[in-house]
């Protein structure tokens, strides 16, 4: 065979044809994975919940058919008893969020998995059950943020500094903590149990059945 006669998919201008081709497909297709990525993590969709979610309780519970937890928002419970327009919520998160990247709070936690080990992870610290009941938590956590020190609040054994938030920062971050608690991740994180939410049982309900016979005396 002559030095001429190249196989077709030998030959130079073929392979410069194919990194063009490619180069062009792949472009679009990072264009297109870019937009589906935004409308999916962009407040106000299916898996990143509008900010207005923080007027309402959020759980987290078991799905058959997904196989982990997911978010579920329920009934109105607004935070600290004030329901907030989409506009005011946002304003109210995102005050929030910028507190965490200015205390630097990743330092230490992680949040939605990223950040560092020494410190819980915060995507659902607004359910952690070791706040005690769903109704005084929102303002232990506003004690915890502006002073943890003399507080130890699990039993991690660490204790978190105190780091000069003034109130209304630490208002906020509740508001971004409840808010990112109701962000499906995928399960993430797994085999968590969330705060007990349900309410107390109305006063017309019938006494508990007694299971022993009380003992004549
Ligand atoms: C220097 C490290 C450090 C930094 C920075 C830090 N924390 Fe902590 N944080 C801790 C430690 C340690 C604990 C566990 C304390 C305990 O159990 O008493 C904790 C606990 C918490 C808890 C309770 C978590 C739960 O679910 O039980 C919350 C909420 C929290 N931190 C929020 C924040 C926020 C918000 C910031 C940023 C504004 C922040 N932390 C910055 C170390 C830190």
């Amino acid at each position: 065979m002559s030095q001429t006669q190249t196989l077709w998919w030998a030959s130079e201008s073929f392979w410069k044809k194919m990194a063009i081709w490619i180069t062009a497909a792949s472009a679009v297709v990072l264009i297109f994975l870019t937009f589906d990525t935004v409308a999916k993590i962009t407040a106000g969709g299916k898996r990143v919940p509008a900010y207005s979610v923080i007027n309402h309780r959020i759980d987290y519970v078991f799905d058959e058919k997904r196989n982990h937890q997911v978010p579920v928002i329920g009934p109105v419970e607004p935070l600290f008893g004030k329901v907030l327009s989409e506009a005011e919520a946002k304003d109210l998160v995102s005050k929030g969020k910028l507190t965490t990247q200015a205390k630097n709070c990743m330092n230490c936690h992680t949040l939605l998995g990223n950040g560092a080990y020494f410190a819980p992870d915060l995507t659902k610290s607004w359910l952690d059950p070791a706040w005690g009941s769903k109704e005084v938590r929102e303002q232990l956590m506003v004690d915890f943020l502006m002073d943890p020190s003399d507080k130890l609040h699990n039993a991690l054994g660490r204790r978190m500094p105190k780091l000069g938030i003034t109130e209304e920062e630490a208002r906020a971050t509740v508001a971004f903590l409840k808010w990112m608690s109701a962000i499906d991740t995928n399960g993430f994180p797994a085999n968590f149990k969330p705060i007990d939410q349900a309410d107390a049982a109305p006063e017309t309900a019938p006494p508990p059945v007694e299971s022993a016979p009380v003992p004549a005396l």
